[in-house]
């Protein structure tokens, strides 16, 4: 992939696992922890999806805790358990490997950024209570356009604030839907597919396939 001026990535699911907050909990939780955790994260996309539809727009954090709501109903998860699990959701882990190639990507002078649907004090703490401080040029929320992803609106956030072209941007994100968004937007589309899962047929498929971030580093270049 050459002539690529900013990398710009996802944030829950593609730097930061998703059900790493119901993991830290399995022991309350039970075995039915991680369909559980599927289950929350299904709804809270869909929540955002409806939404934007509905041109009802609530920021990402309402959502999650709307659809842990729901998801505790369904699963009959003990409503004490709603404060930790939504505390943990602020400080979820980063993917193992996301740090060292991070600093390896700022070291090749790319441009890098996140590019998500959490709200700016959310990515704030999420970054900053994993010391990722100071690998990111910006930290680009959807709250900027009111609406949440694959609307254009938030694709074109970041080439409009670097005054790039849409195919000067490697997008990875591991969230399938996000990979189609972002490449029916322009970008080059990166799937980073962590679970080997089957991508979508949305008519995009992605620029590349990774396993996990390591397996970008040789494959991208500034010129
Ligand atoms: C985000 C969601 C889609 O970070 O993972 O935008």
């Amino acid at each position: 992939m050459k002539n690529i001026k900013a990398i710009i990535f996802d944030a829950y699911g593609t730097l930061f696992d998703v059900n790493s907050a119901a993991e830290k909990c399995k022991d309350k939780i039970g075995n039915k922890w991680e369909t559980f955790a599927n289950y929350w994260r299904t709804t809270q996309l869909e929540y955002t999806w409806l939404r934007s539809l509905m041109k009802r727009h609530k920021d990402f954090w309402q959502i999650t805790e709307d659809s842990l709501d729901k998801s505790m109903s369904v699963f009959k998860i003990d409503n004490s358990m709603r404060d930790e699990l939504l505390d943990l959701y602020k400080i979820l882990s980063p993917f193992e490997e996301v740090p060292k190639v991070l600093k390896s990507l700022k070291e090749k002078n790319f441009k890098l950024a996140i590019l998500s649907n959490g709200t700016p004090s959310l990515l704030n703490e999420l970054v900053s209570s994993n010391n990722l401080n100071n690998l990111f040029d910006d930290i680009f929320s959807i709250e900027e356009v009111g609406v949440f992803k694959p609307d254009s609106k938030v694709y074109d956030i970041p080439v409009k604030k670097y005054k790039i072209e849409k195919n000067e941007v490697a997008f990875l994100s591991a969230n399938t839907w996000d990979v189609s968004g972002g490449g029916n937007y322009g970008y080059n589309s990166i799937w980073v597919n962590r679970s080997n899962n089957i991508f979508d047929k949305l008519d995009y498929q992605p620029k590349l396939e990774i396993k996990n971030l390591i397996d970008l580093l040789p494959k991208i270049d500034t010129k």
